[in-house]
């Protein structure tokens, strides 16, 4: 039976690479994002890859919990399974700093608390096998994991709450996958990071001409997001040199994602912010 990926933030970018991927490898896609037009073009590309693959295209803002409540109950209606989760969206580090409709730190709050309300309600639309992956950064090594809970901090800089935010994709998905493997689920999780990889322009002139030279091309920065579709359950992977760039490999894991008790603070956490429970 052809296998069904849910992408946030497959409209642009890593995602939309990841969604070219699978179509390509016989899967149907549900890609999602904020903005609707890029979503439908992003939709049509996808749908002129392959004449079966099945291409749905969901409104969602990971900064709204009732958004991602609304979508997720669309979801429960369609009656869709699915056999992936890749939790992909992402803010870039955005200054000055702002805070999400549900008052969290923009970045912790798109880029973990979003994906961790979204992967909470969605788990029980997931078929026998199927695998959650969540997109961090090589940046996640910077993360602060002390720092991580205070999710409204204004006194963190931009890049160090993106940095937060990464660190806090790696440490959910790992302790995910613990608590999914202690439950005896079929369900399991790993994460991945792109490298340096050139997706949406953002940032300055200058930000964007280094990116231009130096970052490899987006579909390369999906590979380790692909395979880690496949990888051992747990893993985390990404680009072989220097974790820039290059072919997937194993990931340097952050040490805090393999502190069980820091992990278990982040979901604790993360279930009282978003009055969610996560019930693993
Ligand atoms: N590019 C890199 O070198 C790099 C490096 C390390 C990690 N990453 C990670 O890779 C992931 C993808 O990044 P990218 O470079 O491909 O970014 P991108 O090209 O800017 O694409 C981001 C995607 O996420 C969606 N999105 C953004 N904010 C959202 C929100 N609040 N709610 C729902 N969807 C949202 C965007 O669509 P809308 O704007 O329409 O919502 C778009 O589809 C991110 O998690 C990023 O942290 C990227």
């Amino acid at each position: 039976m052809t296998k069904h990926a849910l992408i946030t933030g497959g409209s642009a970018g890593l995602g939309f690479e990841v969604a070219k991927g699978l179509i390509l490898d016989g899967w149907s896609v549900t890609i999602t994002a904020r903005g609707e037009d890029r979503l439908r073009q992003a939709a049509g590309h996808l749908r002129r890859l392959s004449e079966e693959a099945r291409v749905e295209i969901l409104p969602l803002d990971l900064s709204s919990l009732a958004d991602i409540r609304r979508a997720t109950e669309r979801l429960q209606q369609s009656g869709a399974r699915f056999d992936a989760i890749v939790g992909n969206a992402g803010a870039k580090i955005e200054s000055p700093m702002k805070t999400t409709e549900d008052d969290f730190e923009w970045h912790m709050g798109v880029n973990h608390l979003g994906h961790f309300a979204l992967v909470s309600m969605a788990l029980p639309l997931l078929s026998s096998g199927a695998r959650i992956s969540m997109v961090s950064s090589v940046v996640a090594s910077r993360g602060d994991a002390r720092g991580i809970y205070a999710s409204k901090n204004v006194s963190l800089s931009a890049g160090q709450a993106y940095a937060n935010s990464k660190l806090a994709n790696q440490m959910f998905a790992l302790e995910l996958n613990r608590r999914l493997a202690a439950s005896g689920s079929t369900v399991s999780a790993t994460a991945a990071h792109p490298g340096f990889a050139r997706a949406s322009a953002y940032g300055s002139k200058v930000v964007r001409f280094g990116e231009y030279l130096a970052a490899q091309s987006a579909a390369r920065g999906a590979k380790p997001i692909l395979e880690s579709l496949i990888a051992e359950p747990g893993s985390y992977l990404g680009p072989g040199v220097f974790e820039l760039w290059g072919s997937p490999t194993a990931a340097l894991v952050h040490e805090a994602a393999l502190d069980e008790r820091l992990c278990a603070d982040l979901i604790h956490e993360s279930e009282r912010l978003t009055g969610l429970e996560l019930d693993l």
